[in-house]
């Protein structure tokens, strides 16, 4: 039997022009493991992401048209793969009201992005949500929706977005607790380590941030200037250049065959000038570049072509989504008036909780552990001197659950036979049955 499918699933914030950094890090691997066998890939067009941070209508329609003009001129098939507007799945928003209910507020608070905003306006000495919007508290929430509802296993995404999909897998596990059932995968963050980060025009990552990105389809006396403009050091021709460190041979090697990376590192050792590197390296860019920026000349001059394949996209997703939400909303009691009651599933027979016992033991000092609910230890605690410490200790892991993980092991051992996971899995089903008590 073929085993099933991996779900690989990302979204692109429809926020900008691609540059090269975006088609290398991103849209390059993405369309290559996209012609993988056994996955089936979900990319799409993060516009309601984009709302975040863009207020210029115009904007987010022409970055829209932009990206996904770039997506399918880099080779996306939208017939192998599913490609689609999350503004057109209405399933979405409404997934991340239902995720919305079942997420903990402390959690966003801690999210980086709002965290770095939070953290900004305190270095200003403003209020702390100074200029602040609830979507970017909110975002990794609607971030979960996206990744849920379409079952995605696995999420190839940069180092800044794995504690987003940390958080899809709380928000999906508490949901499928508190309905008790299997409603949602657990998506796992893939960071790719291989993958290309290409440096910009100054030797910093290349990013929007920076202003130093080169643009994916300009036309080619623009790559040229751009290329030429490429920050080095002042090494004269005939000098040795070095490979280490040098943003133009990062670039080179991104664009370049192995036999042409060697060759350009005997040119560098050898003294290539500066400006003939700047020349080779445009000349490889440019011949990976040119049938695809002329695929997207077309493209951008066809949109009513782009709107089509989107429409067909959000088709081909929302026959995924709609029959889930459907599912959704009867479990969590939004239901046609005339079904039969019925309580949750599981609610009737609910397996019998982990628990915390707190004692004191003749040395006089006093303890808690961590048990299954059949008895068999879990955590040990140390000795506290006084019972209010080890009592405030609980009352602190009950109300924070996993994020006070650390600090619980910090007092306590692993009791023999058991595993780590465990005891983390445990302490997590007690949290979220103190959730659902409220
Ligand atoms: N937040 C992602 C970014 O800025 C974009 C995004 C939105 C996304 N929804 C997603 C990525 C779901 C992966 C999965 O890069």
């Amino acid at each position: 039997m073929n085993p099933s499918p991996t779900r690989i699933l990302t979204g692109i914030t429809t926020s900008g022009t691609p540059h090269l950094g975006n088609y290398a890090g991103a849209i390059r691997p993405a369309i290559a493991a996209s012609r993988q066998p056994g996955v089936e890939s979900f990319y799409f067009l993060a516009d309601y992401h984009a709302l975040i941070k863009v207020q210029d209508p115009a904007r987010v329609q022409r970055s829209t048209l932009e990206i996904a003009a770039a997506w399918l001129a880099c080779g996306l098939d939208p017939d192998r793969v599913w490609f689609y507007r999350q503004s057109d799945i209405p399933e979405i928003p409404e997934l991340t009201w239902l995720l919305t209910c079942v997420a903990g507020k402390g959690l966003l608070n801690r999210a980086h992005a709002y965290k770095a905003a939070v953290d900004r306006n305190q270095a200003e000495g403003g209020d702390d949500d100074a200029g602040i919007n609830a979507g970017l508290f909110m975002y990794p929430v609607l971030m979960a929706a996206d990744i849920l509802l379409f079952g995605a296993h696995k999420v190839p995404v940069g180092r800044d977005q794995v504690q987003h999909i940390e958080m899809a897998r709380d928000f999906g596990a508490r949901f499928n607790h508190i309905y008790g059932g299997d409603y949602f995968v657990l998506p796992e963050a893939i960071v790719e380590e291989s993958v290309a980060t290409l440096p910009g025009l100054d030797g910093r990552k290349m990013s929007k941030s920076y202003d130093n990105t080169i643009a994916l389809f300009a036309d080619p006396s623009v790559l040229k200037k751009q290329i030429m403009g490429l920050i080095t050091d002042s090494k004269a021709p005939g000098e040795p250049k070095d490979t280490v460190g040098s943003a133009l041979f990062q670039l080179y090697q991104a664009f370049a065959t192995p036999a042409q990376i060697e060759a350009m590192r005997a040119a560098f050792a050898d003294g290539i000038a500066w400006g003939e590197a700047k020349q080779r390296l445009f000349d490889v860019v440019e011949a990976e570049l040119a049938p695809m920026r002329m695929r997207y000349h077309e493209l951008m001059a066809d949109p009513g072509r782009i709107e089509d394949i989107l429409q067909a996209g959000a088709a081909k997703a929302r026959a995924i989504a709609t029959p889930l939400l459907k599912e959704l909303r009867f479990a969590v009691g939004l239901r046609d008036l005339r079904s039969k009651p019925e309580s949750k599933a599981g609610s009737a027979a609910k397996p019998a909780l982990p628990v915390f016992k707190q004692y004191r033991e003749k040395d006089g000092k006093f303890y808690f552990k961590l048990s299954h609910s059949n008895g068999d230890p879990l955590l040990q605690s140390k000795g506290f001197d006084n019972p209010r410490e080890a009592g405030s200790f609980l009352a602190k892991i009950k109300a924070e659950g996993k994020a006070a993980w650390h600090e619980l092991r910090a007092v306590t051992e692993l009791a023999e036979m058991a595993e780590e996971s465990h005891a983390l899995d445990a302490l997590e089903a007690i949290f979220q049955d103190a959730i659902e008590l409220i």
